[in-house]
């Protein structure tokens, strides 16, 4: 039986998330530059995008930016933003024939005026699309949208007594989008890095060693395999959730 076939469709996460990390260290291994991870990066998010959308996952959210990278030294980020242009224009005739809506997450007015017009061309063109939907959180970091969801929250006069989660939640960037399940983080890295910190708060995390460039469908079917095999318990027993 095949990874893929074990894999129980009806228990399946809506939304998976991932911190697609390592690009920079599998492009070193080979003694080349970080930007040559990066582009083989995509064939990694092809992939993966394709595997989740044939098993029936609704919503892949993947972590592209952060807010953090714009640190990073200035041909990189110049590099990670053409790529980034250039991958949407060249997959959203795919996106629209397989009948994923691309969504964006984070501070996009902050990116380069052609990305983000790339950006709002392609959710434009996907946007009737039902299959599955693509997040990508670009300039995203999680202390940045819930700093942004409270200034707007006292910007629209909202009362203490009407601040509940669901306010809150609709306030975020990711409004109208359930929180992931399961959140995948490759490269061996353990740690969150300012991703999804109000929408994670009960998802299983899955790490792996490998590194981006590398993630390929059935590494996609082990991290739900995995997910599959634990007894989320949100607070209560374990006998408590087997009565259900
Ligand atoms: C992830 O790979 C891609 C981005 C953060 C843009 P990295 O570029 O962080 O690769 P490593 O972690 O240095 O190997
Ligand atoms: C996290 O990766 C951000 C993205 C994957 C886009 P980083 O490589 O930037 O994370 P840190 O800085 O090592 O935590
Ligand atoms: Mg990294």
């Amino acid at each position: 039986m095949s990874l893929k076939e074990k894999i129980d469709i009806l228990k399946l996460p809506e939304h998976i998330a991932i911190i697609m990390d390592g690009n920079g260290r599998w492009a070193k291994q080979k003694g080349k530059s970080r930007i040559f991870g990066h582009h083989h990066g995509v064939t990694a998010v092809r992939e993966t995008t394709e595997a989740a959308a044939e098993l029936g996952v609704k919503f892949l959210t993947l972590y592209a930016f952060s807010t953090e990278n714009w640190n990073r030294p200035k041909y990189e980020v110049d590099s990670l933003m053409k790529l980034l242009v250039k991958t949407i224009n060249n997959e959203t005739k795919t996106l629209n024939k397989n009948n994923i809506r691309l969504l964006a997450i984070g501070d996009l007015k902050s990116l380069p005026g052609n990305c983000y017009e790339e950006l709002n061309d392609a959710m434009r063109k996907t946007a009737a699309n039902t299959r599955m939907s693509l997040v990508l959180a670009l300039s995203y970091s999680s202390k940045w949208e819930i700093l942004d969801a409270v200034k707007r929250i006292v910007k629209d006069g909202i009362k203490t007594d009407q601040i509940d989660q669901e306010l809150f939640s609709s306030y975020l960037t990711t409004t109208g989008i359930p929180d992931p399940e399961l959140l995948i983080r490759t490269s061996g890295e353990y740690r969150i890095s300012n991703f999804l910190l109000w929408q994670i708060a009960y998802s299983e995390l899955y790490f792996t060693q490998k590194l981006w460039p590398d993630f390929r469908k059935e590494d996609l079917y082990e991290a739900i395999f995995n997910y599959q095999n634990r007894e989320r318990r949100f607070g209560k027993t374990s006998e408590q959730i087997k009565q259900k």
